[in-house]
């Protein structure tokens, strides 16, 4: 009887205490080992396919693809960003010394707060600028998301991993489609001209010291999978990633919200299309426009017009001599 007790005893405290055993526990050894070959970026693209195609079809995003969103609601757009990339870069910083983030950390080639001021800077102008960017002014999406991130390095600073993933190849990628249409039907760039080649307004989409975007992505990902995770741990990172592209979806619902409520604050750029600010606009804005877009037919007008006045002047002078 006493053994029959004993047995049950034990039985029970191997099931509750198994670090105390950990002969009998292999399942938790095996647990702790590093992967030789975790395959951690096809893991994530895999694991992200769903929520990245809810990503791409949230209503703020279709609406971006299509070129139909306001400046406003682009200004708000990277306001909501600046916030988030101040974060994580900051995160990344602080844990770069953990050999996961060690491994997938690029700040000179990706850190977008700088550009991320840049283009708030162009949108907002300069005196705006400390306002757009105060902390007091964080949404809601933008507090939660932060929170995930400094909640993930508490867990595992590996899960940082995810972050800087979702954000950064997303950046290289789709990111890449959306300055296209940002250009076009919010800059009113012409693809035809030089104007194109513009980078005002759009810093945060240029990676200065990336010179080819698809070998830099090949790159990051062969890095992905030299991060040394456990079988747990990946599965950990593939699920950061997930809820990664979540809490974008839930700033672009926000964004979306915001402007169908009236809450946006007013852009103050000159070289857009948002009425108010044109009409308002200064003659030197304009000026500045016309010059900017260096549209052919105003500089064949604006050359002939100077010929015109040169010849009149030297008519005058031959005139009265
Ligand atoms: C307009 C919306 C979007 C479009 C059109 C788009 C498009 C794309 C495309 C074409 C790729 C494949 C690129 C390649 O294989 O080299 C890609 C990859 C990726 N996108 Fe998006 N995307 C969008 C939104 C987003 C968003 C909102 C995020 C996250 C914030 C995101 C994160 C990613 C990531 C992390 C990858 C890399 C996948 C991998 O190769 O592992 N995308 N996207």
């Amino acid at each position: 009887m006493t053994v029959f007790l004993d047995n049950i005893l034990v039985g029970v405290l191997d099931r509750f205490l198994p670090e105390t055993y950990p002969i009998k526990n292999d399942k938790c050894q095996e647990s702790k080992e590093i992967l030789d070959d975790p395959q951690l970026a096809l893991a994530m693209r895999q694991g992200t396919k769903v929520v990245h195609r809810a990503a791409e079809n949230s209503v703020f995003t279709r609406r971006f693809l299509k070129g139909d969103i306001t400046k406003d609601e682009y200004g708000q757009y990277l306001r909501s960003l600046y916030f988030v990339y101040k974060a994580m870069e900051g995160l990344l910083e602080k844990h770069k010394g953990d050999p996961a983030i060690a491994t997938i950390y690029f700040p000179d080639e990706l850190n977008r707060e700088q550009a991320l001021l840049d283009d708030l800077s162009y949108f907002y102008g300069q005196e705006k600028l400390a306002q757009v960017t105060h902390l007091d002014t964080m949404t809601p999406a933008v507090i939660r998301y932060i929170q995930a991130m400094e909640k993930a390095c508490t867990i595992d600073p590996t899960l940082l991993v995810s972050h800087s993933y979702t954000r950064y190849l997303g950046d290289l990628s789709g990111g890449q489609i959306l300055a296209k249409r940002l250009k076009k039907h919010i800059l009113h760039l012409d693809k035809e001209d030089s104007s194109w080649d513009s980078r005002i307004g759009l810093d945060f989409y240029h990676f200065n010291n990336i010179s080819h975007q698809n070998e830099f992505k090949s790159m990051y990902r062969q890095q992905l999978d030299q991060v040394p995770v456990t079988a747990r741990t990946k599965d950990l990172v593939v699920a950061e990633a997930v809820q990664c592209l979540e809490l974008n979806i839930a700033l672009f619902d926000e964004i979306q919200a915001m402007s169908d409520s009236n809450q946006l604050e007013r852009t103050d750029c000159i070289n857009t299309t948002n009425d108010s600010v044109d009409s308002n606009s200064t003659d030197d804005s304009r000026w500045a426009r016309l010059l900017k877009s260096k549209k052919p037919l105003y500089a064949w007008t604006t050359g002939l017009a100077t010929i015109t006045a040169l010849t009149y002047v030297i008519y005058l002078r031959r005139k009265r001599n």
